[in-house]
């Protein structure tokens, strides 16, 4: 039986799952696909470290340079993180004309440019299923089953570290801090846990869809990001009040004028499917001008989820190999259907927004008549009864409005006398189709239009 020789970059979280992946099932994937894969090399930092999984030690090595240029190497696969040493690895085994296999989401979304490039020049196949969603293949869905469509929009639940707080604060009444202590000593959250909860790993993995979508790569920072450290239960209650859950949520939206991307907490309407994934999940609805709406659902992340689409890439690029059809599928197939990124700041969107207000006459007055004269309407206002000596909290949910409204009226209602706090605000999300500036409401409720 022919085999295909695998060189790791790396055996920590994600290269020990692949790793016990491929001792797992190799017989199960020798008989779906003909060939073997056949571990070669491994490098890691330290030699020494006990791993989870047991292997050959002559296979570790500190010297990742000869994993690539190892000769019974056909494919490497990058699982090292960051942008530094994968960025020259990766870009190494590229010139070098081996195919690559990576789950790194910092290094495409930050040197993309430069990663497909190389990939495209050197007419070899770059996969990057686990860079997105865990063990959800979206990226071989969006790059081959949805081919045919033009993509309108996509929703997702990216992080599952943040998901997981918010889900546990919504359930349990706790606050950010306690949940995310929590999530660190259970292995949930990074002990530096910035790059998931201030939004740039859902940052990350949006220009990764998008890129493939639109075939351009969608540059870091042309992309709204905004994470979750601010949110508290004052708005998760009163979101659920209101009907809502709050999803840190990544929107790319293709408008005639271009795609924009945001990653922000949005409230979700509790009936629409995403409002559902919790805990760890992740969730991606794509619409299709052709297909219409399709949902993905998994684990977003672990060793398992994530080898388990590092090795459906390595059948891939070993199937291409196989066959001499390199770049069959490509990276990312550069074209200019599309005209480039568009800014947020004239979407159309509607607000949940918290005010916090000296419990006197007048001064909601003010806040009403300065979002008045920005023109957004108010779809419905709550003010609870504030006890002897506090301030009035006061919640305004909008009508739609265009978004650089909201930053002119809160900047000036957060100058106002007699405002308190500087304005909350979230973004609700209802998931409206965008088509020449006209919003049309999709079937993505349960139950509603198109179910
Ligand atoms: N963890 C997940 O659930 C998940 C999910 C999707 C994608 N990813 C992505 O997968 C990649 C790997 O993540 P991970 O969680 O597996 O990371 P990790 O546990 O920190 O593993 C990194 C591995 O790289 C090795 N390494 C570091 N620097 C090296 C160098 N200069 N030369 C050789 N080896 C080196 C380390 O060696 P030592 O073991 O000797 O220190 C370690 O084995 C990242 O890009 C991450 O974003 C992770």
């Amino acid at each position: 039986m022919q085999q295909i020789g695998i060189g790791l970059l790396g055996f920590g979280n994600v290269g020990s799952g692949v790793v016990r992946t491929l001792l797992k099932n190799a017989d199960l994937i020798a008989v779906r696909t003909g060939f073997q894969l056949l571990l070669k090399k491994i490098a890691v930092r330290d030699c020494q470290r006990e791993r989870p999984v047991q292997v050959d030690p002559s296979l570790l090595t500190s010297d990742a340079e000869s994993v690539i240029s190892d000769s019974g190497v056909d494919v490497v696969v990058e699982l090292i993180g960051g942008t530094d040493v994968a960025r020259v690895l990766t870009l190494k085994s590229l010139a070098m004309g081996k195919p690559v296999v990576t789950a790194n989401k910092a290094l495409l979304a930050e040197c993309g440019d430069e990663i497909f490039g190389e990939a495209e020049r050197r007419d070899v196949d770059l996969y990057f299923e686990a860079c997105v969603a865990g063990g959800i293949p979206i990226v071989q869905s969006l790059r081959e089953g949805l081919i045919a469509n033009h993509i309108h929009s996509i929703f997702g639940i990216l992080n599952g570290t943040c998901n997981y707080i918010l889900t546990r604060m919504q359930r349990e009444g706790l606050p950010l801090d306690v949940v995310l202590k929590e999530a660190q000593a259970s292995g949930y959250a990074e002990a530096e846990p910035g790059l998931d909860i201030d939004g740039w790993d859902a940052a990350h993995k949006a220009v990764i869809l998008a890129s493939i979508s639109y075939g351009f790569h969608a540059p870091m920072g042309d992309v709204l990001v905004q994470g979750i450290r601010e949110v508290v239960q004052t708005d998760i209650r009163a979101a659920l009040e209101l009907g809502f859950v709050i999803k840190l949520l990544a929107a790319i939206q293709h408008v005639e004028e271009g795609v924009a991307i945001r990653v922000q907490p949005a409230l979700v309407p509790q009936d629409a499917m995403l409002a559902s994934v919790n805990g760890v999940f992740n969730a991606v609805l794509v619409d299709g001008d052709v297909v219409g709406e399709t949902l993905y659902y998994g684990r977003g992340a672990g060793a398992d989820p994530t080898a388990s689409a590092v090795v459906s890439d390595l059948v891939n690029v070993s199937r291409n190999l196989v066959a001499g059809s390199q770049r069959r599928v490509p990276a990312l197939a550069k074209h200019h259907q599309y005209r480039g990124m568009r800014s947020t700041s004239d979407l159309l969107t509607r607000y949940y927004l918290r005010f916090t207000l000296a419990d006197r006459p007048g001064v909601l007055a003010k806040v009403t008549n300065v979002l008045g004269r920005n023109c957004i309407s108010i779809a419905s206002m709550n003010q609870k009864d504030p006890l002897p000596g506090e301030h009035a909290e006061v919640i305004i949910v909008t009508h739609a409005s265009q978004e650089h409204n909201y930053d002119t009226a809160i900047s000036e209602i957060d100058q106002l006398d007699g405002v308190v706090d500087p304005t909350v605000r979230y973004r609700i999300e209802d998931f409206h189709r965008i088509e020449s500036g006209r919003v049309a409401l999709n079937g993505l409720l349960v139950g509603g239009v198109g179910d």
